[in-house]
C-alpha cells in the first residue's frame, strides 16, 4: 500500500486542484491531503479564504481521489507527518519545486507535478471582481 501526501489551501476548489489530486492519487493507493487551517492561511500564507476550513474539508472529502484530510497548522509539521502517516511519496505542484527536497532525508520520495495552466484561486477571485 503506497501512501501519498500533499499540502495546500484548496479554496474555491477548481479543476487545477482536481488535476493535481488525480495525478497524486495515481502514484499510489492512499491519498492524504493536509489542508491549511484558516488561521495558518491568514497568519502565515497571507491568504483570506472564501470557504472555511470545514467547508474546504468537506469538498475535498467528497473528491474520489482523496482518502483522508488532516489539518495543516504550521510549516514545521511536515517531518513528523511523514512518520505519523507512514508516507511513501510527498507531492506538490511545481510552483514549489526544490522547496521540500529535505523530506527525502525522512525516507520519502518527493515529486513536483506540473501545475495546470491558467487557473488558480487568485485568478478566480480576480476575474469575478472585474
Ligand atoms: N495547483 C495546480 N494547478 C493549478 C493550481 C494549483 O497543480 N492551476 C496545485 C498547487 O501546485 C498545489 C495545490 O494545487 O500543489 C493546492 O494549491 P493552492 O495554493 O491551494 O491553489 P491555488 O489555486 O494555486 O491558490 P492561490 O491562487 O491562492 O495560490
Amino acid at each position: 500500500m503506497k501512501r501519498i501526501i500533499t499540502y495546500g489551501t484548496f479554496d474555491l476548489l477548481h479543476y487545477g486542484h482536481i488535476n493535481l489530486l488525480r495525478r497524486a492519487k495515481a502514484l499510489g493507493d492512499y491519498l492524504i491531503v493536509a489542508l491549511s487551517t484558516d488561521e495558518f492561511n491568514f497568519r502565515k500564507k497571507n491568504k483570506n479564504c472564501y470557504f472555511s476550513y470545514e467547508q474546504r474539508k468537506e469538498l475535498l472529502e467528497s473528491v474520489r481521489y482523496v482518502d483522508l484530510v488532516i489539518p495543516e497548522d504550521c510549516w514545521e509539521q511536515k517531518i513528523s507527518d511523514m512518520h505519523e502517516y507512514h508516507v511513501d511519496i510527498f507531492v506538490m505542484g511545481d510552483d514549489w519545486v526544490g522547496k521540500f527536497d529535505f523530506l527525502k532525508n525522512e525516507g520519502v520520495q518527493v515529486a513536483y507535478l506540473p501545475r495546470t495552466p491558467e487557473i488558480s484561486t487568485t485568478k478566480i477571485k480576480k476575474d469575478l471582481n472585474n
